[in-house]
């Protein structure tokens, strides 16, 4: 068969259209609407830029593949939830449910909420996917924004974002480790000295034996109670334990502690996990004080954190526990379950703190390229993109800016770019069908076959690195 004409037809005819066209008038029309004042960021909102855009993406590069490695596999919620999804998960009387939750009522009439977390979420999914007819545990990551109306500050907005992992199906002191293992090594794996504060808060049953007590107790202290914990001892007691205020400090410390309240089983349950957590070698401080204070967690619970400076709050990266009541709670059959939620601004600024001080830290804001692509002339132009394909395909990473057509101007960029060697494609290497590789130090260059680019700098990004 003859070889097949390559078809130019089309391009002629279209050619000749564009000449044939009548001169295009010019119109007068005027522009009658006035543009408007831009508008604002919405209060306690972030637009994430370019250069920590970067950051962003490597770092859930590195913790999907960290939970992935883990066997935790990727899904995803919706942003909007029934409102009483949350109400009932986390339950009335916590800050998220009294005060932050976006509600809204749909056009059905229907009370709607912007997702203020997603272990409800997960729990409903499960339930209504029958994921429990799967082989247990079932071990699931997601990451997305999340909104709370609070006081916005640093590391605190109104949409945030969180990377979850969840283990539903089993009931085990090993799986709170590896949760927290996970969690541990996500932060410390990117240079942020990360410590966990850990305690166990029990069964349902020891919680209630235990909130007798503890009622009692803050009764008899009321009077030295700050205004807000007053109203919380009769709506939420447990939140006392995570107040920050001075006059309630000295209250919490005289307190009797949840931990002297646990069953045997739930005793020797936490101690497993501590032991699972020595073995790794895994910091953590004990923290009596610790209950995280939403309905649905027993058992184990902690948090990952960075100690601040002199005078600077501790910041609280992430946190998670068990939660073995909230899937039957929400209509499912009993299932265990436990995870975990890092705050990824959080983590962001921990990263930003850490590399002022000059720490050693693993997220770059901004690539590094080792090779710059110059071109010059419209034939260059087109043969760099084919070039730029493979070099992608072969997993190279090559800087270049195809709408620049001087080369003095592309040869400052590739030093911006910090790249060793620029890959030249002028007319002359069009028609030869080479390029030129010129060491951006010496100013050494080379001529490489086009055929043969992709070898050499495979060879030479190897030399690079060493
Ligand atoms: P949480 O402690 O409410 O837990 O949130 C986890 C992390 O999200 C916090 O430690 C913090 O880093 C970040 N975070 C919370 N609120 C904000 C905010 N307003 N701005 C920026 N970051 C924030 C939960 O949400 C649980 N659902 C975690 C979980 C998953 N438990 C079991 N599975």
């Amino acid at each position: 068969m003859p070889a097949k004409k390559k078809t130019t037809a089309k391009t002629d005819t279209a050619k000749k259209t564009v000449a044939k066209k009548a001169p295009v008038k010019k119109t007068t029309k005027k522009v009658s609407k006035k543009p408007m004042k831009t508008p604002e960021l919405v209060r306690g909102m972030k637009d994430i830029l370019p250069d920590q855009g970067y950051r962003w993406a490597q770092f859930f590069d590195h913790a999907s593949k960290t939970a992935q490695a883990y066997g935790f596999r990727y899904v995803s919620t919706p942003i909007l939830e029934p409102a009483n999804l949350f109400q009932r998960s986390l339950g009335k009387g916590t800050d998220i449910i009294d005060k932050e939750m976006y509600v809204f009522e749909d056009k059905d009439g229907s009370k709607l909420a912007l997702r203020p977390e997603s272990t409800a979420s997960i729990a409903r999914s499960y339930i209504n996917h029958g994921l429990h007819t799967l082989p247990q545990p079932v071990k699931m990551w997601h990451f997305g924004p999340k909104f709370r109306h609070e006081r916005p500050q640093a590391g605190r907005y109104r949409q945030f974002h969180q990377f979850d992992c969840d283990t539903l199906g089993v009931h085990a002191p090993v799986v709170d480790a590896e949760l927290i293992a996970l969690a541990y090594h996500i932060v410390h794996d990117l240079g942020v000295e990360a410590t966990v504060r850990i305690n166990s808060i029990g069964s349902l049953e020891d919680r209630q034996n235990y909130l007798v007590e503890f009622v009692g107790y803050l009764r008899s202290k009321r009077a030295y109670l700050s205004e807000e914990s007053k109203k919380r001892i009769n709506k939420n007691p447990l939140r006392i334990l995570d107040s920050k205020d001075e006059a309630d400090q000295e209250v919490i410390a005289e307190a009797p502690q949840i931990i002297d309240w646990l069953s045997k089983d739930s005793k020797d349950y936490f101690m497993k996990v501590l032991e699972f957590l020595d073995e790794l070698e895994i910091p953590y401080e004990l923290d009596p004080t610790l209950v995280r204070g939403l309905d649905y967690y027993s058992d184990t619970v902690f948090e990952i954190y960075v100690t601040g400076e002199e005078g600077e709050a501790r910041l609280a990266l992430g946190g998670g526990g068990r939660y073995n009541g909230l899937v039957e709670e929400l209509g499912g059959q009993p299932t265990p379950a436990a995870g975990f939620g890092l705050g990824i601004e959080r983590i962001m600024l921990a990263l930003d703190r850490a590399q002022e001080k000059g720490e050693d830290i693993a997220l770059a804001t901004k690539p590094t390229y080792q090779f710059y692509l110059a071109q010059l002339g419209e034939k260059a132009q087109k043969r760099a993109l084919h070039i730029v394909e493979q070099l992608r395909k072969a997993d190279i990473p090559v800087a270049f800016h195809l709408a620049k057509s001087s080369l003095k101007a592309q040869l400052e960029l590739a030093n911006k770019a910090g790249a060793s060697h620029a890959v030249i494609l002028g007319q002359k290497e069009v028609q030869d069908g080479t390029v030129i590789i010129r060491d951006m130090d010496s100013g050494i260059q080379e001529i490489v076959d086009q055929k043969k680019v992709v070898k050499h700098l495979t060879k030479l990004l190897a030399k690079l690195q060493k």
